[in-house]
């Protein structure tokens, strides 16, 4: 048993949808949450600055006492994972294998999409991963570069034109191409359920990344025998700028009332 908290991070909001699965999955653990709102988007970034980033995330969160660490973001997941892992002494945990795993075991014709950041995408990580589960399945991949502003300035809600829109541009030529299964490749993508579902149609089963992995770090603390054993757990909020526009729009991507304030962080001190 091990009451230390789980730190999970990622460029800004999106990863609370991550948070909102391992609140439901894991309610006894405290979680430390870093967004870097100071920096985000990440998904048009380079490798070099990604992995310059991800380092000083982790940093900032080992600052705490933690036991482990849930990359909640896509993007750091398909660039700087393995450097993460290398670098540090504690479980590390990304979202790309685990969502891989789900779309082999759904799909049935072998067609999976892949809807992502621009980095995720050319980073090739979940074609490689899912090939390495399944060689005969074949990804369809396309960059989404507009969501993840979209989404952190709170414009994902059905009906929403601008949105709505864009969504159109990205999956219609995805729908034509027989695909069963469609990882969001982004943890920012959850939010946009809807109106993906009403673009792909009901025969298209969504992966939310940020819920296997909150899974998969649930089967990891179980391993290590790093569970929580109290009664209930709490979840401490932080963010590198306008910790008040982010506590407006946390709300709703954990969808609960948020306790407390959302602390700063001076990101570049790490
Ligand atoms: N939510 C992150 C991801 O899963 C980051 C997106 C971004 O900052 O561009 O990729």
């Amino acid at each position: 048993m091990d009451r230390r908290s789980v730190g999970v991070f990622d460029s800004g909001l999106g990863g609370l949808t991550a948070v909102r699965e391992l609140r439901s999955i894991l309610p006894s653990e405290n979680i430390i949450y870093f967004g870097d709102t100071s920096r985000v988007p990440y998904g048009g970034r380079s490798s070099e600055i990604l992995h310059h980033y991800a380092r000083q995330d982790v940093h900032f969160l080992r600052s705490f006492d933690i036991k482990a660490i849930l990359v909640a973001c896509g993007t750091v997941s398909t660039t700087a994972l393995p450097a993460l892992q290398r670098e540090n002494d504690l479980p590390i945990l990304g979202v790309v294998e685990p969502a891989c795993r789900r779309a082999a075991a759904k799909t049935r014709n072998k067609r999976v999409g892949l809807i992502a950041t621009a980095a995720s995408v050319h980073s090739g990580a979940y074609e490689r991963t899912l090939h390495s589960i399944d060689p005969e399945i074949q990804v369809i991949s396309r960059a989404c570069p507009l969501f993840v502003p979209l989404v952190e300035n709170g414009r994902f809600h059905r009906g929403d034109i601008v949105i709505e829109t864009v969504a159109r541009e990205y999956l219609e030529p995805m729908k034509d191409q027989g695909l069963d299964t469609l990882i969001l490749g982004c943890t920012h993508y959850p939010l946009l359920t809807e109106i993906i579902a009403d673009i792909m149609g009901s025969d298209v089963t969504l992966i939310n990344v940020g819920q296997e992995a909150a899974w998969e770090l649930k089967r990891t603390l179980e391993r290590h025998g790093m569970l929580s054993d109290a009664a209930s757990g709490e979840t401490t909020l932080y963010a590198s700028d306008r910790p008040d526009d982010f506590a407006q729009l946390a709300g709703r991507f954990l969808q609960q009332e948020l306790q407390g304030t959302v602390r700063s962080v001076n990101i570049e001190q790490y």
